[in-house]
């Protein structure tokens, strides 16, 4: 790459790192793990999975042929982004886990179509992640301004300046709106609520509700990417927490509860045995068979969450999914 490629690349990229505010919340983090070991049945928050082999086992996952999400979401923006981008008009794009950002390139592709100025706010916890992503699409769209924000939502999205286009649209795609519990769900639709002006949107990408026989696959895939990627958790956390667990003594298990209408993944403990995280101080005992819960991954009723997020201003202006019917796009505007 030439040295004024990169110059004006330098220029057109800023990157905010919450990382004294992450100090101040580890703390919380850490008592998460200790709280979810220590009670029956145990459990561990989601964020585990992704350390940088996790984040990979991630991508791997999206290209699984039993992994019909991202396959299908970028199949609906593909058709629709141009739809999107002229309901909204120029308008300045904050993406929530913007992780690699390939679908974001569709929507990128349709605003430039029509001429709008490019304005991306990536968001993601991996600062990683989001400096490797940034240049690579500054790289591609000369005339994109990147302005990236390492941190958690919550903090970044309290932290958002006003917009310098005419409107905004948060972006919330992937259907990670499905690894939240529905308490943690409300408070996030409080936080972007909050972070838009009225008129401004919402763009929602959720997975829908659908026979066993296709979810349970999409979580138990035939290469054992998943199993992997669940197992990881273990040596994340004996890393991050000086801990001794033995992923060779822990199984995958993942499941579609009809009732909760969610997956469910877990860890099963092969044998009864004992782990210690040396530095959260803490030993866990596990009996043959004892699980730990590690993700849900609600699906979702598209009218029901309409509702939902009408009732919270969020109002639907349009709706697409796939000929099937697997997966949803929602596009809301806050309204007064
Ligand atoms: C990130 N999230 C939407 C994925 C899902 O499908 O719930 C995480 C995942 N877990 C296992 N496979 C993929």
């Amino acid at each position: 790459m030439s040295i004024s490629k990169i110059a004006s690349i330098e220029k057109r990229l800023q990157i905010k790192r919450l990382v004294g505010a992450t100090r101040i919340v580890a703390p919380i983090i850490e008592s998460d793990v200790v709280k979810g070991l220590t009670q029956t049945p145990k459990s561990l928050p989601p964020r585990y999975f992704y350390d940088d082999f996790g984040s990979e086992l991630f991508e791997k996952i999206c290209e699984l042929p039993e992994y019909y999400l991202t396959r299908t979401e970028t199949a609906i923006l593909q058709q629709y982004a141009h739809e999107i981008a002229k309901i909204t008009g120029a308008c300045e794009l904050v993406e929530l886990g913007s992780g690699s950002s390939t679908k974001t390139r569709i929507l990128l592709n349709a605003y430039n179509q029509l001429g709008y100025p490019l304005r991306y706010l990536p968001i993601d916890v991996s600062a990683g992640i989001l400096e490797s992503s940034a240049k690579q699409l500054l790289a591609d769209y000369p005339s994109l301004q990147i302005d990236a924000i390492a941190g958690t939502y919550e903090l970044a999205l309290a932290q958002l300046l006003p917009t310098q286009l005419p409107s905004r649209m948060i972006c919330f795609i992937g259907s990670s709106l499905g690894n939240l519990k529905p308490h943690e769900c409300d408070m996030f639709f409080s936080q972007i609520t909050d972070a838009l002006q009225v008129g401004e949107y919402f763009l929602l990408g959720v997975d829908l509700q659908k026979p066993k026989q296709i979810l349970e696959p999409a979580y138990n895939d035939s290469q054992g990417v998943t199993a992997a990627f669940n197992l990881n958790m273990l040596n994340h956390l004996n890393r991050q927490f000086q801990g001794n667990f033995d992923t060779t003594e822990f199984k995958h298990w993942a499941f579609y509860n009809e009732t909760e209408q969610q997956i469910e993944m877990h860890l099963r403990s092969l044998r009864s045995q004992t782990v210690e995280l040396q530095s959260l101080n803490i030993t866990i005992n596990f009996a043959p068979d004892e699980t730990i819960l590690t993700e849900i991954s609600r699906k979702f009723d598209l009218n029901n969450l309409q509702q939902q997020l009408t009732t919270r201003g969020l109002v639907p202006i349009k709706a697409w999914t796939d000929s099937n019917q697997w997966f949803g796009l929602l596009l809301c505007q806050l309204q007064a």
